[in-house]
């Protein structure tokens, strides 16, 4: 197992809020992650949609501290770890170091900055990271993902999936978030707060909904686009390279 180079301080804002944020909560997610049976069953339909094979060599963007990967490890050949956060990719060799796991490297750097060879990866997947990229940069990764597949490669996105309202569907998830806070009481309210700030003003939380990535995946060239939902307020799309 490898790690590369430190992660500079970003000049990027978006960037280096994101690197700070998430080395800040690294631990606390790496600790909670597990006992979250939503997000359990979002890396499980990750995998299952995935339908890894045992002599392919796989991505994961945004890997965290490995809720994905560790999985996805015992079933490929190979798993290169994608994370903004140096904390998160050492917390995730650790336990791959822990577990015997020895076909995994991490890289601390942003997936926007990735760069691949051409038809050199069997299998991109990512759970609950696509969302914090801006708008503009997540058609620019699947079409980029797209070009690092080989043919019968694919592209499996795990994420919170809804847009701002304009559906029933929105209005049902962004209500019932509110509902759960409010139920909280005052440290509720202002956790409603600093998530109006979040998604509304799309400086941190910037999910699109599910046909929206369905919609990115067939316009970068992906075949047999097909998403699962899984919880409320989340979905797997996954696109296949012929
Ligand atoms: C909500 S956590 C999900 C972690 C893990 N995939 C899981 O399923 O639990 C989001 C992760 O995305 C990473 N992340 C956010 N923006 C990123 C970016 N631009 N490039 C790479 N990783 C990023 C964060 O550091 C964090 O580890």
């Amino acid at each position: 197992m490898t790690h590369t180079a430190p992660t500079p301080i970003h000049t990027d804002r978006n960037l280096a809020r994101q690197q700070r944020f998430w080395t800040r909560r690294a631990a606390s997610w790496d600790h909670g992650a597990g006992n979250n049976p939503g997000l359990v069953k979002v890396v499980n339909a990750v995998l299952a949609e995935a339908e890894p094979r045992p002599d392919e060599h796989a991505v994961d963007l945004g890997c965290g501290s490995g809720q994905v990967t560790l999985s996805l490890a015992g079933k490929v050949a190979s798993v290169l770890a994608i994370d903004i956060s140096e904390k998160m990719i050492r917390l995730l060799l650790e336990h791959a170091g822990a577990a015997g796991v020895t076909n995994v490297d991490g890289r601390a750097t942003p997936v926007e900055e990735l760069d691949f060879e051409p038809g050199s990866v069997d299998l991109v997947v990512s759970n609950y990271a696509l969302h914090h990229l801006r708008d503009a940069d997540k058609p620019v990764l699947v079409r980029r993902a797209y070009q690092w597949l080989r043919p019968g490669g694919r592209l499996v996105i795990g994420d919170m999936m809804f847009g701002r309202g304009g559906d029933s569907r929105d209005r049902e998830i962004i209500a019932s978030k509110l509902t759960h806070l409010a139920r909280k009481g005052p440290a509720g309210w202002w956790r409603i707060a600093k998530n109006a700030g979040r998604y509304l003003l799309r400086f941190q939380e910037r999910p699109v909904s599910i046909a929206a990535w369905e919609k990115m995946m067939r316009d970068a060239g992906f075949d047999d686009v097909r998403s699962t939902q899984v919880v409320n307020e989340a979905a797997v799309v996954r696109g296949l390279k012929r």
